[in-house]
Parts: structure tokens; sequence; C-alpha cells
């Protein structure tokens, strides 16, 4: 089948690769000429492991191309794509949907024959129903069905989301649709991946939905974490010992310094909106957007905490600055809080993260962030060691060397990548999330 693809973000790249290399014949388009041409170029716009390798492959046999044209890719496409981005709304946290209504408008004036337009934007319920309108309005001649197909890939781990997902929703109003979001996930039916069909507006809550119970997932688990440490209790044993009720599940259960990115932030605080203005307040996810942001803002304070109580004049070393490993997104890291707070009590912060760097340099709060071509640079005469972002290459540091580096051992191990019985034997004080501490500031 031929597709579009409007939008060469996270979502609109990752899924027009994969559905070339599913065998339908895919093109990208963005109105970004900078990001056509370095993708024309083999160049990828995002770092995501094994991205380059599938669009090279797919680019090479004809079946991926990318172009600024939306008039020509959607002329002849059986599907289009609109994956453009729906960023919080400046000033009232809505979904910004300007984008996903001005590609409508585009489609309109270029599609010819029977086409089923599908959103993979996170768009709030009731926006299929709008870019209906705008194409019909547009051209009431033409046949098109406007389906929803939201997206529930993660970042980092992407290729293997979109082509092994627990389940893909389709949202259709018509079988003769239908037919055709079959045919496009066909490998998937195969594989007998769950295909969950809805009506429209249904699989546009279904995305929500479940961005916002994972997101609390999170608070939950974190607050669970404030608690075992007022008390004495161990988070790791808590979140197991819960999460092997196979109705409550082991996965998102990991403590930390409050979810971040591009999603959680701002899908919560979107559904947390349409729910207000449908009359049907979300009051549990209104308290896990509130105790997350408060979460990310007391994060440095556990730094200061470990620091004898003031960081002024000291130097933090920063591991990891990305809302997460195997991403360089910095939307919404936690991080972006902790460099805040910890510049303006007095520190001075080395920072090092595998993927990051040069996106975090963008944001205003790293200004005066000094940058370290590696860990054991970041940490050379820190005063302490904040593991902000669980990258791999963090969780096997050389303990030792670290101790010789540092000149006083402390580290505030924000991820629990680290034991407290391993630190303490190493002779580190150490603080981690809903566990004992070890040393001083025991
Ligand atoms: C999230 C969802 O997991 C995807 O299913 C969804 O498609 C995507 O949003 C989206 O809407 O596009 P993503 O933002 O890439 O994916 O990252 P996650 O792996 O979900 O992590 C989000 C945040 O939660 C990170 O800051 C992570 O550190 C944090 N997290 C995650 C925890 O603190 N604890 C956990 O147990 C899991």
């Amino acid at each position: 089948m031929k597709i579009a693809m409007i939008g060469t973000g996270y979502v609109g790249l990752v899924s027009g690769a994969c559905f070339a290399d599913f065998g339908h014949e895919v093109v990208c388009v963005d109105k970004d000429a900078s990001k056509i041409d370095r993708l024309l170029r083999g160049e990828m716009p995002i770092y995501e492991p094994g991205l380059d390798v599938l669009v090279a492959g797919n680019v090479a046999v004809g079946r991926l191309s990318f172009t600024t044209d939306l008039t020509e890719a959607c002329a002849d496409a059986d599907a289009v794509f609109i994956a453009v981005g729906t960023p919080s709304r400046r000033g009232d946290g809505h979904a910004d949907l300007s984008y996903v209504y001005a590609a409508a408008e585009e489609v309109a004036r270029s599609v010819g024959a029977y086409t089923v337009v599908v959103t993979k934007s996170t768009v709030p319920v009731g926006t299929g129903d709008e870019v209906e309108r705008i194409v019909r309005e547009a051209r009431p001649e033409l046949e098109i069905d406007v389906t929803s197909n939201p997206e529930f890939l993660r970042e980092g781990s992407a290729i293997e989301d979109f082509k092994r997902p627990d389940r893909v929703v389709i949202g259709v109003q018509s079988e003769r649709a239908r037919e055709v979001m079959r045919l496009l996930y066909r490998p998937l039916f195969i594989n007998e991946t769950p295909i969950l069909f809805t009506r429209r507006r249904t699989a546009e809550l279904i995305k929500y939905a479940a961005n916002a119970f994972l997101a609390t997932k999170i608070s939950f688990i974190n607050e669970m974490a404030d608690l075992c440490e007022k008390t004495g209790a161990d988070v790791q044993d808590v979140a197991r010992g819960i999460g092997l009720d196979r109705r409550i599940g082991s996965k998102f259960l990991h403590p930390g310094p409050g979810f971040g990115g591009s999603c959680f932030p701002k899908d919560t605080l979107a559904l947390v909106r349409t729910a207000e203005q449908f009359g049907a307040p979300t009051r549990i996810v209104t308290a896990v957007m509130e105790v997350n942001d408060q979460r990310k803002l007391r994060m440095a304070d556990r730094i200061i905490e470990a620091c004898g109580g003031s960081v002024s004049g000291k130097a933090i070393a920063l591991l990891g600055v990305t809302f997460k490993p195997e991403t360089d997104d910095m939307r919404d890291s936690p991080s972006i809080d902790i460099v805040g707070r910890l510049k303006e009590a007095g520190a001075t912060v080395v920072a090092y993260d595998p993927a990051g760097m040069d996106e975090a340099r963008k944001i205003s709060a790293f200004d005066g962030v000094k940058w370290a071509a590696s860990s054991y640079e970041a940490m050379q005469d820190a005063d302490a060691i904040a593991i902000v972002t669980e990258w791999n290459e963090f969780r096997a540091l050389d303990l030792d060397r670290v101790k010789g580096l540092l000149k006083s051992p402390i580290v505030v191990d924000m991820r629990n990548v680290y034991t407290a019985k391993e630190m303490r034997e190493a002779g580190f004080t150490y603080l981690s999330i809903g566990r004992e501490t070890v040393g001083a500031a025991a």
C-alpha cells in the first residue's frame, strides 16, 4: 500500500520506517527542509537505536523516501498519516492542534481517490471529528475516512515497540476504513498481535488513558518511596511485593526523580484539561501531575542534604541529563529542575551525558554548566556525584576510581542503580530513592 506520513518527528519517522519495513511504499513529509535534507543524506534527526540502519535499508530498496512536497506525497496515497506535534498550548495546557488542523487542510487539497486519513499524533477526543469536518468542507466530493491510530512506542525502544507492540488500537467509523487499516497492519495480524478496533473517539481516549495510567503508577511508587524513607522500609521490595500480584504488574514501578519526556507531562495535562472541558474532572491525574512537579523540584534537596546541608561553592557532578537512557531528548527532563536549583544554591555543576549534551546546551537552565567528555572527567575533584539518568555506562562505574577522583565520596543515586551494601563496602556516603541511606547523611 502507499502511505504518506506527515511529520518526521519521533512518531512519524519511526512509524514511517517501520511501515516501509512491513513492505509498504512510504513517503515521509516534513515542512522543515533542513530535516528532509539531513534524512536524504542518511542522517537521523533524533537519536534512536537502530533507526539509521532501518531507514537506510528501506531507502535502498526504494520503499522509503523523504520530501517537503506534501501534495505529491498525498496524491496517490491509500493512507495519509498525520504525525505532527501536539505540544501543550501556552497558557492553558490544552493540546495545541494547530499543526494537525493545518495538515488536514493541506491533505484535503492534495488527495485524489478514496483515502484513509489517519491521526497518529496524540490528539484529544473529538479531534478526528474536526479533521473530518475540515476535509469534507474543503472537498465535499472526496471519498475519505478519518481514523484514529494512536502510537504507544517509547523513545529508546521505538522500533521494537512498533514492530512488536502489546496491541494496536484503531478507531474507525466505517468498514471500508477498517479494511485499509487491516491491510496496513497485516504483518502484525499474522503475528497475532491483539488489534483492537473501536470507535474513533474511544481510540483517541485510550491513548491518554494509557499514558495517564502509567504516569499514575510512577507517581504512586514515588510517593511510596518517600514513605519508605520515613519508615525504614525498602521501596524496591515494596515494588516487587506488589508487582508480583498480576493485577498490579511489576512494570513502571521504578521510583526515581519524577517522569519527564515529551509525552507524560504534556498528555496528563491535556487529559486533565479535556476532562474539565467535558465536566468530568480527573482528580487522580491532577494529583499525579502535582506529585511529579513537586518531586522534580525537590530532588536537588537530596544532593544538598548529602553534602551536609549546603552546596555553596561546591562542585556537583551530574551523570545523565536526559529524561531517560537511549535518547537525546531533554524535554521536561527532571535534570532541568535539578540543575536550576543547584545553581541557585551556589553549586558549580559539571555534567556528562552520553547523548543529551547538545540538546541540553540549548536549555537556559544549563547556562553556566560545565560539560565533561566522560563520567570520570565530570567527577574529577567534585564534592558529590548525582546519577540522574540510568544510562548503562553509569551502572558499572569503577568505584575505587570514583572514590579516588572525588573530593568527598558522596553519591546520590536517583535511579537506584547501586545497592546500599556495595556502596557501604566501597566507603561512600550514599543516598538513593526509598531505601536505606549509607554513611554520614544517614
Ligand atoms: C511514553 C509511553 O511509555 C509510551 O507508551 C508512549 O507511546 C509515549 O510515552 C508517547 O506517548 O509517545 P516515553 O515518554 O518514551 O514513552 O518514555 P517512558 O519509558 O514511558 O518513560 C517516561 C518517563 O517515566 C521517564 O522520565 C522515565 O524515567 C519515567 N519512569 C518510567 C519512571 O520514573 N519509572 C518507571 O517505572 C518508568
